[in-house]
């Protein structure tokens, strides 16, 4: 198999590590992970991590819990933060981002419970607002997040900060809040949720600005589908309509992971 190459995009002077496809693509995510539990706790004796939820990410925790049952990596030491939840939703619905993340890698790892944070789609509407400013003072207690693995939605969005009028300074400091669905990512939760009317149309997302605070950005981004929303992020204006365009802003510690077939519009 051919190796990975560096591509890099001039209009943003960003380099983009450009995988054979998405396997190749998904395990430089799962070993840069390991690599940097490993690393922070060596450090500072714990690991942050901030996850994603989607289907890009299952593969990485496919690999990540291999890695613990073959006893060479381990989540004692880590402490983890989702990125989003729907709202409002059970923790126990199969259709949560709880569910999901107890199913791919929670229940596989030596993950403490109590250190596993999803935010809660079950808070009283009145308190969401408390329920999030929590979140992001947790997170700053614990240091900031070490890592932060992203996926992109076909609109740009990242966690569930959608394409916003906003201006870039304005997005790039919103906190963790409820928001309403985008069009295009309702489309898509048609996967997980069977038709548009059962997708539950808002959801908690961490802000653009915890997003942006963390240390290193992995941005994993896979086939066809993925290919015109890379290039807008890369190639297009900097703008809140494309929330990923906002990783150029902090570009130094963002690592672009994307297979050829979500490359193909960056050359
Ligand atoms: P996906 O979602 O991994 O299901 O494509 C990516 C995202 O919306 O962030």
């Amino acid at each position: 198999m051919p190796a990975e190459r560096t591509l890099h995009v001039s209009e943003s002077n960003v380099d983009v590590i450009v995988f054979p496809d998405a396997a190749a693509a998904v395990r430089s995510a799962a070993e840069r992970i390991a690599r940097i539990v490993a690393e922070s706790v060596a450090a500072r004796g714990k690991a942050v991590l901030g996850l994603a939820t989607g289907a890009t990410p299952e593969k990485v925790y496919d690999d990540l819990a291999a890695r613990v049952r073959a006893g060479t990596l381990s989540f004692r030491d880590v402490t983890t933060y989702n990125l989003d939840e729907y709202y409002p939703i059970q923790p126990v619905d199969p259709r949560s981002y709880r569910s999901y993340m107890q199913r791919f890698l929670f229940d596989r790892v030596d993950l403490a419970p109590n250190r596993a944070h999803v935010l809660d789609g079950t808070v009283p509407e009145a308190a969401t607002a408390a329920h999030a400013a929590e979140f992001d003072r947790w997170i700053d207690a614990d240091g900031g997040l070490d890592l932060q693995l992203l996926g992109i939605g076909r609109n740009g969005h990242i966690g569930f900060n959608e394409p916003s009028e906003l201006a870039v300074e304005a997005f790039a400091s919103q906190p963790t809040r409820v928001v309403g669905l985008h069009p295009i990512t309702k489309t898509d939760a048609i996967r997980e949720f069977g038709s548009l009317e059962a997708v539950i149309p808002r959801a908690l997302t961490m802000g653009v600005r915890q997003i942006l605070a963390a240390r290193t950005i992995l941005m994993l981004a896979t086939g066809p589908h993925k290919a015109p929303i890379v290039a807008r992020a890369l190639k297009g204006p900097l703008t809140a309509n494309v929330p990923a365009s906002l990783l150029r802003t902090v570009a130094d510690k963002v690592v672009w992971l994307v297979d050829e077939p979500a490359a193909a519009e960056l050359g």
